[in-house]
């Protein structure tokens, strides 16, 4: 079988993706990632926004008409997968595989199976399963809980992912010893709220730590850097923070979404704290990690938001000033609580607060990332950039850098750089040893040589 997995969404589908990857190349699959040469398609889905179920809708139609000329299995799977609307979707277009975020490990089943298989089960068996590390990987996901138990009016994912349900720790611990084994570097601790880690399993609580006690345990199991994502501000103790500071492997980065800079905005997004609480929790942060890089999600546009509302998330940003954000204009969810709320606010509206946020964000990046121009940054750099010359990667802080290649650094690793130059999304850097002394740059092909021995020059 050739098969091949369309993802879209978040982290969280990406480690599903790979999940589900996995099981199939350990039934004999191969991995293909060109629709042509596939007799298998699964698209992992996501329902966060209009915008990605559209998209989905659209390549089911393309499936279904490659479909009409040769054999093809369809298969759906991720957060709209478990919702009616994408049942419906399932139906239209003759999908035969759909499999929700709890019901993965079902593949296998599915795929033997004779006829249409629909799995929307949320079993327990998914935590205690451990994906093989992936190969040639400096960087990993891993999923520590699943599901969310918060309510935030807006949100479809509590219906497509079920109640929270975290991972028991020595679960993860066994993840993370095959990703250390397969020398994976950086390691991401995944959940819809990070912070909540452990808190549903009330009376068992005793054999889960606290997720600063678990940010502890991982960050001293010899991986060389640890990211998480996301924290819920409603969540977040001094403790985190405190864990952070204490554990040199976990990332001075912090991801904190607030959604909106007006408490009367979050308290009808029910997100459960104020502007002032969200506040409190960033001086935290910094009390702990002065040069923390902070991140947060906003939404603009939230049913009733005023301009007095937007105004104050504007004033939050200048308050904070955020290193980078992920801003989105509200998009009703059938199904979420405020889809009841008309969606009162004229697209032109949304459009219109949504690129002044954009703009702000951009002042607010370019001051935070020109601030780093000339500090020392350790990057974990992935591969080869656009221009072969050059590597790309990212620095403990999540920011994108390019960096030319120099002796003994062409590709893949952790290294030291120093940042030459800082645009409001990218920096650019030269490598230097532990010393800060610039690598010796590679040398520079002498085109007068390089005519000689081409293939051209020879014929
Ligand atoms: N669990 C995370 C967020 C997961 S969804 C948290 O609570 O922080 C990722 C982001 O998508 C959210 O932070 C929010 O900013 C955005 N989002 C969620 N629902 C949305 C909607 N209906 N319209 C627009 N953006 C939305
Ligand atoms: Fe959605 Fe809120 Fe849960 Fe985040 S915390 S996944 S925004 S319901
Ligand atoms: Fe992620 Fe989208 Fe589901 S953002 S949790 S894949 S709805």
């Amino acid at each position: 079988m050739k098969a091949m997995i369309v993802t879209y969404g978040c982290q969280m589908n990406e480690y599903d993706t790979h999940l589900v990857q996995s099981q199939l190349v350990s039934f004999g699959a191969d991995i293909v990632d060109s629709v042509d040469v596939a007799d298998f398609v699964l698209l992992n889905t996501c329902a966060i926004r209009g915008k990605p179920v559209e998209k989905v809708r659209s390549l089911l139609g393309d499936l279904r008409k490659i479909r009409a000329r040769r054999p093809l299995v369809i298969g759906m799977m991720g957060c709209l997968a478990q919702l009616e609307e994408g049942q419906q979707m399932a139906r239209k277009f003759g999908v035969d595989i759909l499999l929700g975020p709890g019901s993965l490990l079902d593949i296998g089943k599915a795929l033997e199976s004779n006829e249409r298989f629909w799995g929307l089960a949320f079993r327990d068996e998914l935590h205690d399963h451990v994906p093989p590390a992936p190969a040639g990987q400096l960087q990993a996901h891993l999923t520590i809980m699943r599901g969310c138990d918060h309510h935030c009016t807006y949100c479809i994912v509590p219906t497509t992912r079920g109640p929270q349900v975290s991972r028991h720790p020595d679960d993860i611990l066994r993840e993370l010893d095959s990703l250390l084994v397969a020398g994976v570097q950086e390691v991401t601790l995944l959940g819809q709220n990070v912070n909540a880690y452990g808190v549903d399993q009330g009376a068992r609580v005793g054999g889960y730590p606290s997720f600063a006690n678990l940010l502890r345990l991982v960050g001293r199991s010899g991986v060389r850097r640890v990211k998480f994502t996301t924290s819920h501000p409603m969540n977040f103790t001094e403790d985190v923070a405190a864990a952070m500071a204490d554990t040199p492997a976990i990332c001075e980065y912090v991801h904190l979404p607030v959604q909106s800079g007006s408490s009367r905005v979050l308290r009808r997004m029910a997100r459960e704290y104020t502007r002032e609480d969200y506040l409190r929790h960033v001086a935290d942060i910094r009390k702990h990690l002065p040069h923390a890089v902070l991140a947060t999600d906003i939404i603009v546009g939230f049913p009733g938001e005023t301009e007095e509302d937007f105004q104050d998330t504007l004033s939050l940003y200048d308050e904070v000033g955020f290193d980078s954000a992920y801003m989105f204009a509200y998009s009703p969810r059938p199904g979420t609580p405020s889809y009841k709320h008309f969606d009162d606010l004229p697209r032109e509206v949304k459009t219109e607060r949504l690129e002044r946020l954009i703009a702000r964000q951009k002042e607010w990046s370019a001051r935070k990332n020109a601030a780093k121009v000339g500090t020392i940054q350790e990057l974990l750099l992935r591969g080869e950039a656009h221009d072969s010359g050059f590597l790309e990667g990212h620095t403990r802080g999540n920011h994108p850098t390019v960096v030319p290649k120099a002796v003994g650094v062409t590709g893949p690793g952790v290294h030291l750089a120093r940042i030459e130059h800082a645009t409001p999304h990218m920096m650019y850097a030269t490598l230097v040893d532990s010393a800060g002394n610039a690598l010796p740059e590679l040398p520079k092909l002498n085109p007068e040589a390089a005519a000689l021995t081409s293939p051209l020059a020879m014929a």
